[in-house]
């Protein structure tokens, strides 16, 4: 089903701003237990549920304001960014899902306040603000599930970012993918933390959209992944409930690397690790095997994310003095 045909069904056929300036902030999310394959690639519906952790204050601020002009204006950090280049255009056909021709155009001021070297997906916390905020600008009133919908049209993982704290992208069976949303769990674990370990900062030469597609159509890999995927997500689940660190850490450090087999398997292969990622992992391993519990996983890019708790923060900021912690359960 094509997108437009999705959004006809829930939205009246007219759709003009409501007000002429709207905004709003989504987090970036790390999935704990990953996303990685679409079943259906035009309204980025997952093969598999994922979950994930918000990270509280870090992410997207979107600002959206209507203005007298023949083109949308997108400006990124205060930057302004040209119309042909590839985030503009996504921006502005994401916007043309929602709006009316004659609606006024708009400009488009998003900040992340993600350290961009960390490789943290800005595209989850991205598509969640403007999804957001547009829903304010055009007066949709979207309750959360369909919000995330929304979001998860831009991008799979911003499906998550619509919510603080835990959340789980269910996977969903419908064609037009309306249950396909993510939903708060109702836990919070104050002593959590999360470290951004930045090892290398270069481009990722695939992105996760071009690099998932490969895995599913190459790998023969990839066949485990969605057991795998499901087993993990009741285990984390379980490991919240119970607050059980070491079933958490367990669990998505290996949920992380046997999304990193499935892509490495592929062809041609995809490995986005640098030396310096594995001279970090096995650092972990080192430290774990000295008694600290400390975990990791990682995504389509070559930084990890520690996961830890409080009580060791110490510990690990002196084994990784560059390290961005993060408590995404404690208020600033
Ligand atoms: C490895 O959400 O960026 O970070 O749906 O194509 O926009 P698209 O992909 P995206 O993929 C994220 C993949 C991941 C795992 C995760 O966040 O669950």
């Amino acid at each position: 089903m094509r997108k437009q045909d999705v959004i006809a069904k829930l939205l009246p056929a007219t759709r003009l701003p409501v007000c002429s300036v709207a905004e709003a902030f989504a987090p970036s999310n790390i999935a704990l237990s990953k996303y990685w394959g679409k079943r259906d690639a035009e309204l980025n519906l997952p093969v598999n549920p994922s979950l994930s952790v918000s990270l509280g204050r870090l992410g997207s601020h979107t600002r959206l304001s209507c203005i007298d002009a023949a083109q949308d204006e997108v400006l990124l950090n205060d930057q302004p960014v040209a119309e042909d280049d590839s985030f503009s255009r996504k921006i502005v056909s994401y916007l043309d899902l929602f709006r009316s021709e004659d609606a006024p155009r708009l400009r488009i001021e998003t900040r992340n306040n993600i350290p961009t070297a960390a490789g943290l997906a800005s595209s989850a916390s991205g598509f969640a603000a403007l999804a957001k905020a547009l829903d304010q600008l055009m007066g949709f009133n979207s309750p959360p599930a369909q919000l995330s919908a929304f979001a998860r049209m831009g991008s799979g993982s911003a499906s998550r970012s619509i919510f603080d704290g835990f959340v789980e992208w269910q996977m969903g069976v419908r064609e037009d993918g309306m249950d396909s949303v993510a939903v708060r769990l109702p836990a919070n674990w104050p002593a959590l933390r999360i470290g951004l370990l930045t090892v290398a900062a270069a481009a990722k030469p695939v992105g996760s959209r071009a690099g998932m597609q490969r895995t599913v159509e190459t790998a023969h890999l990839y066949q485990s992944w969605p057991l795998q995927a499901n087993t993990d997500l009741e285990k984390i689940r379980e490991a919240i409930i119970t607050q059980d660190f070491t079933l958490l850490g367990q669990t998505a450090e290996r949920n992380a690397l046997s999304m990193h087999a499935t892509m490495i398997a592929s062809w041609p292969p995809l490995l986005y690790w640098q030396p310096e990622s594995v001279a970090a992992m096995q650092r972990i391993w080192q430290l774990r095997a000295e008694g600290l519990p400390l975990y990791f996983t990682m995504d389509a890019g070559p930084n990890l994310k520690l996961l830890f708790l409080e009580q060791d923060q110490a510990a690990v900021s002196a084994a990784f003095p560059d390290l961005q912690v993060v408590a995404p359960f404690v208020q600033p």
